[in-house]
């Protein structure tokens, strides 16, 4: 088997095969570079992994560029990187764990190559390829690593208690590597991730969140997050996610099971968008339909204000799971909090009006909101499924002819709180809300028209009525 590499790769690894047989060590190219090479994925980042110090070579090899890359490195890791123009070079030296007798705590100390094969995650990232001089290229697989890369099979190399053990966020990587690469998890590996589960606990949040995010942009995200569900770590890292599962019955009247029905969202929304915000907003779009579910004799089973309780919680999860608490969780919440709004106005008889509040309250998200409700319909009946994006359709072409006849989208209404604060010479405070309000309800309500003079006379209008004169009316009375 020969990995192919561009010539711009192979100028660099030279280097670092030169530098290498300077100093007189032993050093190969590793994990996931290679791993993504065989598999003609995109790469951005090589692991050079040397016997020896690995510093010391990452210094070496910056010498033989022009201009000399800057270094930067962890001594207490024994890790260096290098940052060039087309790839970023991580290098660290071979390890092996020795396990102190009465601590449970392993201590690491240099090691051999196979010592550092050993203690790897998964098989398909122990395929190395040799950097030294005399082997350059040759490519070394104790573990059968091509195998597995050909029957797509992720399986640790050792005994998977212990690969689970020295680092638990391992059981998360084996469910993004499944589902980033379509991978199925070998029965072993799977079956020692549902019995170390727990362990994840000791794991930081940013850590586990990271490898939530590459779940979420993987093309069929659904397929880790059922992983999580079925291997018990789900239940750990997102309660709130499997409680949407199961669905119940009275006097024979079901609802739908919420969680295959989010997955499902979540399934059709990647097939739209790369976007990881949209995603969240799909996962998280149905979040608090546990908490609101009731069944009513007359209806059935509702959920009534699940979306505005579901925004709320959104400020929560994002905090808990480190996510950035700015505009991208606005998005979200504005989603989550919008996303029935769209299949009321599928309604007869709908109103500019309606069509204009909306197109208010989404602002610039609004056809990512559409995109949104498309993707919520999860009904196995084509003719359904049909009839809804006809009406979506239909919502939209409303949504274009007010827009262009009175452009909503990051509307402003036309007199500020400035305005108003000038002409009656107020300080901010309750009575400049209250006029403000008014004039943008009477324009969104269509009773005034979007312009600057009729919503001034509405402004006077409304300060009248609660005794509010303007300045050059007091100041000639
Ligand atoms: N590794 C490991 N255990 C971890 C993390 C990493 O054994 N918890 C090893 C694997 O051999 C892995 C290599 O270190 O291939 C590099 O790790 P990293 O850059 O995190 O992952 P990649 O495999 O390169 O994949 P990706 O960039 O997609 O995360």
């Amino acid at each position: 088997m020969q990995v192919e590499f561009s010539s711009k790769e192979l100028f660099i690894l030279k280097k670092i095969a030169n530098a290498a047989d300077e100093l007189q060590l032993s050093c190969y190219l590793i994990g996931g570079f290679v791993r993504d090479k065989i598999l003609s994925r995109p790469t951005k980042d090589a692991d050079i992994m040397c016997i020896g110090d690995a510093i010391q070579l990452a210094h070496e090899v910056a010498e033989n560029f022009n201009p000399k890359p800057s270094v930067s490195f962890f001594k207490t890791f024994g890790t260096a990187q290098v940052k060039l123009p087309d790839l970023e070079l991580e290098f660290v030296g071979a390890r092996k764990e020795s396990y102190v007798q009465e601590s449970r705590k392993p201590t690491i100390e240099p090691g051999t190559l196979e010592d550092d094969l050993n203690r790897r995650d998964f098989t398909i990232n122990t395929i190395t390829i040799d950097l030294s001089k005399n082997n350059f290229g040759n490519l070394i697989d104790r573990f059968n690593g091509l195998k597995d890369l050909s029957e797509k099979i992720i399986k640790t190399p050792s005994q998977p208690a212990q690969t689970f053990n020295d680092d638990p966020l391992r059981m998360m990587r084996a469910i993004r590597f499944a589902t980033q690469l379509n991978f199925t998890i070998e029965a072993k590996t799977f079956n020692s991730i549902c019995e170390n589960a727990e362990r994840i606990k000791i794991i930081s949040q940013e850590r586990i969140t990271d490898e939530l995010n590459k779940i979420m942009l993987a093309s069929k995200p659904s397929a880790g997050w059922f992983l999580l569900q079925k291997t018990g770590l789900l239940k750990i890292v997102f309660p709130q996610l499997l409680a949407l599962q199961g669905a119940e019955y009275i006097d024979g009247i079901g609802h739908k099971d919420n969680f295959t029905h989010t997955l499902q969202v979540l399934d059709n929304i990647a097939a739209h968008t790369n976007d990881l915000w949209l995603r969240w907003a799909a996962l998280l779009h149905d979040i608090a339909k546990p908490a609101t579910k009731r069944f009513e004799t007359e209806h059935g089973w509702t959920f009534h204000g699940h979306e505005a309780l579901g925004a709320k919680w959104v400020t929560k999860i994002f905090a808990k799971f480190k996510l950035p608490m700015n505009e991208k969780m606005r998005l979200v919440q504005k989603l989550v909090a919008l996303h029935l709004r769209p299949i009321s106005l599928t309604k007869e008889n709908i109103t500019d009006s309606a069509i204009r509040r909306l197109l208010f309250e989404a602002g610039e998200d609004v056809d990512a909101l559409m995109m949104l409700c498309e993707a919520d319909i999860t009904t196995k009946n084509k003719y359904k499924a049909k009839r809804y994006l006809q009406n979506f359709e239909l919502v939209r072409e409303r949504m274009n002819a007010v827009e262009e006849k009175d452009k909503m989208r990051n509307w402003q209404p036309p007199i500020t709180g400035d305005v108003i604060m000038e002409t009656f010479g107020l300080t901010p405070g309750k009575n400049v809300g209250i006029i403000k309000d008014a004039i943008r309800e009477a324009i969104l309500d269509g009773d005034i028209t979007n312009d600057y003079n009729v919503a001034y006379s509405l402004m006077l209008q409304k300060a009248a009525a609660l005794n509010i004169l303007p300045v050059k009316l007091k100041q000639t009375q």
